[in-house]
């Protein structure tokens, strides 16, 4: 039974897909560059809380959706407010598998990526409200079931490994290049820190490679990088001469 939902929920969406790219093609936005990938972002709740220097208790320990992003273009229409109420519906889902880490009572997590990366989503007519931009997230999120493919190849916490490790487990199991994102060792540590792991889509929904063209790097950097009180931690691409560490949930 749950099998068979999950195909119909394919079948819908690639459907959907081939809907978006025609109308899109006719439907060219003229403020924003265009852009031409989305990236579904996954982070590592205790590297998140690591991050914010926080104590965060009782966090999944799961890989968790940071976003559906868009390359090139951010902020797309400011005179789109979030509303709550569009999501009302999937609140249970968003709750479970796009929670905002470090606020678990009162997410901002989605009123900020809703402003910074749905709007400019939005240009897609399969993307275009509040509402189908959060269910795709949750739908690609399911499609792709991080989390397990990793277990699965025996990619598990409290492990160290070597970059190309995981990126060959992610190239094997769903046959494209991840962007993987560690921070740098800390004080004391000799290995950095597993955070994010970007799998990127074509307009169309279909799986794609992530490399990223030499000048939308700075861009992409940008993107991810965080304020945090005075000091920086950010998330860089992995180092490929230092091992990655996969801390576990305390
Ligand atoms: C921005 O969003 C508002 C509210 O949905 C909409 O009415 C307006 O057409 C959008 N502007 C652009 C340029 O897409
Ligand atoms: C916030 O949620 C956590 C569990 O998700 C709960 O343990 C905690 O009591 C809540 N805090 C407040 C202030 O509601
Ligand atoms: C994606 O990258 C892999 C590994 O570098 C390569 O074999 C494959 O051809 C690439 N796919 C596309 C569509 O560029």
């Amino acid at each position: 039974m749950k099998n068979s939902l999950r195909y119909i929920l394919l079948i819908t969406c690639s459907l959907c897909g081939i809907h978006c790219s025609f109308m899109d093609s006719s439907l060219s936005t003229k403020n924003t560059p265009e852009w031409k990938k989305l990236i579904l972002t996954h982070h590592w709740p205790v590297t998140v809380c690591k991050m914010a220097e926080q104590k965060c208790e009782g966090i999944p320990n799961y890989w968790t959706l940071h976003g559906l992003w868009t390359d090139k273009s951010q902020m797309c229409n400011k005179s789109w407010p979030f509303d709550y109420s569009e999501i009302k519906d999937i609140l249970a889902e968003l709750n479970k598998y796009w929670p905002d880490v470090l606020h678990p009572n009162c997410s901002q997590l989605w009123k900020h990526e809703w402003q910074k990366h749905g709007t400019c989503a939005a240009s897609l007519p399969c993307l275009n409200t509040q509402h189908k931009y959060f269910s795709k997230g949750l739908e690609l999120y399911t499609r792709i079931s991080l989390s397990s493919a990793l277990e699965k190849s025996g990619i598990k916490p409290a492990n160290t490994y070597k970059v190309e490790e995981i990126e060959n487990v992610i190239l094997n199991v769903y046959g494209v290049v991840p962007k993987i994102q560690c921070i740098p060792p800390q004080q004391g540590e000799d290995a950095q820190t597993l955070g994010q792991i970007e799998i990127c889509f074509t307009k169309d929904f279909d799986l794609r490679n992530c490399t990223v063209e030499p000048k939308d790097e700075l861009l992409l950097t940008k993107q991810t990088s965080r304020k945090l009180g005075a000091s920086y931690v950010e998330l860089h691409v992995c180092d490929k001469l230092i091992d990655i560490y996969y801390p576990p949930v305390q």
